[in-house]
Formats: C-alpha cells, structure tokens, sequence
C-alpha cells in the first residue's frame, strides 16, 4: 500500500463523527453533577437517584442493541444523523422536563443516542479512513469521548455555584446540532455505497479520501469480500466469523472489568477514601483525572498507526496492572496518610493514564476493524452492547464490592483482570495496523 499523508478533508470527516463520542462522553459525565441538585428538586429517595442516573445506560444497551441492523438499512451516515436527532430531543427534553418522570424518560432517549453513537460513530469513522490512518482516527473518536467526559466535569463546577442542572443538562444541545448539520455535509461510507450497489457514488468517496492506487485496492479488495453473499444472522454461520465475533465481545467486556469506569464515575468517593478531606479537593483531583485521561489519549492517536494496536496495548496493561496492584496495597494499610495516600492518588493517575492511550481506543478500534464487511454492523452492534452492559454490572455492583472484597481486593480483582486481558490479546487477537480493513483475519476462521 502507498503511503501518504492525511488528507484535511478525511480529518473533517472523521472529526465530525467523533461529535458522537463527545456526546457519549459529555452525557454520561454530566449526570454525577446535576443529579446532586435534582434530587432536591424533585424531593428524590435514594432508589429513584439511583435510577435517575442508570436509566441512562438502559438506553446506551437498548439503543446499542438496534444500531447494527439499522446502520445496514438505512446507511453508517443517516443513523448517525438519527443519532444527533436523538441527542437533541433527549437533551431538551431534560433540560425542560417538568417532572421526575419526564426526565427519566429524557435521560432514556439520552442514553438511546450514547447507545446509536457508540456503535455507529467508529463503525463510519473506520469505513471511511485510509488505511494508514484509520487507527488515528478511529483514536480521535476516543479523544473525543475524554473531552466530553472533562467537559461535564466543568460544566457541572461552573452551573453548580447556582444549583442550575437545566443548564447542565441543556449544553448537550449545542454538539447536537452540530453533529446534526455536520452529517449533512458529509458523505456515506464508500463500503457502505459498494454493499448497496451504489459503485459510482462509493468511487467518488475513495477518490477524495485516497491516492488513486490506494483507492483502487481499496474497490479491489471490498468487492471481493462482498462476493460472499449473506445476509442478517446468516453471516455468523461462518466459522470465521463466529471468532471474531467472540473476540469482539470479549474486549468489550474486558475494557469495562478492567474497573475504568469506578474511577470515571466514582472518583470522588475513591478520592476520599484515599485521605483526600474536602469535597472541594476530591472534585478538582477528578477534573485532573478528566485531564489525564484526555492528554494520554493524544500517545495513541500518534502512536498506533506507527507502533501498532499490540504494543500499546500490552504497554497500557501492564502499567495499569502495576497501578491497580499499588492501588490495592496502599488500601491495604491500616492508615491511609502522607507518603500512602500520595502513592494511592498517583497510582489512580496512572490507571487512568495508561487506559487512556491502550484500551480505551483500541477496543474501540478493534472492534470496528475485525468483522467482515457483511458482518459489520451487526458485530459492532453485539459487542457494544456487550460494553455497555458490562459498564452497567460494574457500575452497579462497584459500591458492593467494596463492601464484600473490601478496597484493596476490589482493586487487587481488577489488577488481575487486567493480566488476563493482556494474555488474551496476546494469543487471540491479531495486529491489524495499516492493513485494508477487507484484509484483516481473525485466526480460527
Ligand atoms: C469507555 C467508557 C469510559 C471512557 C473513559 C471509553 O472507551 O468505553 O466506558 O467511560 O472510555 O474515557
């Protein structure tokens, strides 16, 4: 394959879908903010604040569910299209919502378009990325998702001064829109055009996305996978596929019991149980972990199209395996001050940091790179949903665990976890950098 440099129009296109991951990103992180202010509001127990936060990742799971099978029908570019609609009416409709009920439903369809997003956005964004970029790009979607993340943080330390959770709620508005009239602009993914038989128009996207010679492999090698004609669940007859699709959700899973999200979602509350005294200094130790996760993932969006999926992953693991495992010593003591406390606050730093340049992309990218072009959209969708239901689990059962491991074997059961992924990937999945996406095999097939 011909090298070349990235074109500015690819970036456009690949920096306007990931506006999907920054919503992903900014709608779940808003919440741990606003529902403070809510629950006064709206006189909320302890139950209904619980669901007011969760019922948005039943959406995530049911809107996950659906993606694979709409995205074949209508197009990578109307679904995420669909998805901004989504966004938009989900976010108007909390910031108005006249009561508990109206928001819980509003947080559903919030979570309906995180759910159509997540599967969508890095399904287009790797459909259309020359090969030698595809990693950077498909990177770009996490960056975007840490931005949105870092961004709800923010939003939630300027608006809670004056207890405005409206406001919170109603700036997801203002990516929507753009995400919405942006996909307007921007074209269908070409293999997407060659699956539908619409050659002439897929064409033209190859040839301002590539060289001529790249472009021309590319047709080359999407026609011959599309010789193999199946449709629907059929495509996972194959034994090929089949594997693939056992890896695919195998990552997911593993990217969420890794324990990621305890630290995204409860890191005040770890922060304190780490020796840090005012509520004020836990929520700016959270906006530093915000900051860290974004800044890291930069190392993946240069690295792993140059150094590979394999390497950086293998290096994200180990370094977290060595923070979650310094983690659950320091917690391990009887007394967590001084020396202790900064070991456990700089060990957390460094789990964020290492996820965010290892498995937080690259699942993400892996996933939209190992399935076959028939089986693409379906695959993507059953391994999303399998993320979105193992954030679920651990975001429920997190504060039980605590309670029945204890600290330090809640962080010694993640530290192991990570070993197995790390062992996983190194005999099952395979190094796809700079390779044509129809070129990419899982081995079993
Ligand atoms: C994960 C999310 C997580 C985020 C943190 C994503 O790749 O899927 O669950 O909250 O990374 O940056």
């Amino acid at each position: 394959m011909q090298k070349r440099s990235m074109r500015p129009y690819v970036l456009l296109v690949a920096s306007v879908a990931a506006l999907g991951g920054l919503l992903f990103g900014y709608d779940t992180g808003v919440i741990s903010g606003a529902v403070l202010f809510i629950t006064k509001d709206f006189a909320l127990g302890t139950r209904l604040q619980e669901f007011t936060i969760s019922v948005v990742l039943i959406g995530c799971i049911l809107g996950a569910a659906v993606t694979g099978w709409i995205a074949d029908r209508i197009g990578r570019r109307a679904t995420l299209f669909t998805a901004g609609i989504v966004f938009f009416v989900g976010a108007l409709l909390s910031a108005l919502a006249p009561s508990e009920t109206v928001l819980l439903l509003a947080r559903g369809v919030v979570g309906l378009g995180i759910g159509l997003s997540s599967v969508v956005a890095p399904l287009y964004i790797s459909e259309v990325a020359p090969a030698d970029v595809r990693g950077a790009l498909v990177s770009l979607y996490q960056f975007a998702i840490t931005v949105g993340i870092l961004g709800a943080y923010i939003i939630d330390y300027v608006f809670s001064a004056a207890g405005e959770w409206r406001w919170m709620l109603a700036l997801g508005v203002v990516p929507s829109l753009i995400l919405i009239f942006g996909m307007l602009a921007m074209p269908e993914s070409p293999r997407y055009l060659f699956k539908i038989g619409r050659g002439d128009r897929a064409r033209a996207v190859l040839a301002r996305m590539d060289t001529p010679a790249n472009a021309a492999a590319e047709e080359q090698s999407i026609h011959a996978s599309l010789a193999v004609k199946a449709g629907g669940f059929e495509v996972f007859r194959g034994r090929e596929v089949r594997w693939a699709l056992f890896i695919g959700v195998a990552l997911a899973v593993l990217q969420q019991i890794t324990g990621i999200n305890t630290v995204i979602y409860y890191g005040p509350q770890i922060f304190q149980l780490a020796g840090v005294a005012s509520a004020q200094h836990s929520i700016f130790a959270q906006a530093l972990v915000g900051t860290v996760n974004c800044v890291m993932t930069l190392i993946a969006i240069f690295f792993v199209d140059r150094v590979g999926r394999k390497p950086l992953l293998y290096l994200g693991l180990s370094g977290m395996f060595v923070a979650l495992t310094a983690l659950a010593y320091a917690f391990s003591q009887s007394h967590l001050s001084g020396s202790l406390s900064t070991i456990a606050l700089v060990s957390m730093m460094l789990y964020v940091g290492c996820f965010a340049f290892s498995l937080g992309p690259i699942v993400w990218l892996l996933i939209s790179e190992i399935f076959p072009l028939q089986a693409r959209g379906l695959g993507m969708s059953i391994a999303t949903l399998a993320n979105w239901v193992g954030n679920f689990l651990v975001s429920q059962f997190f504060l039980t665990m605590l309670h029945k491991l204890g600290t330090p074997g809640t962080f010694a059961t993640y530290a192991a976890i990570c070993i197995v992924t790390l062992l996983f990937i190194r005999a099952l999945v395979p190094e796809t950098k700079r390779e044509l996406l129809e070129k990419i095999r899982v081995r079993g097939g």
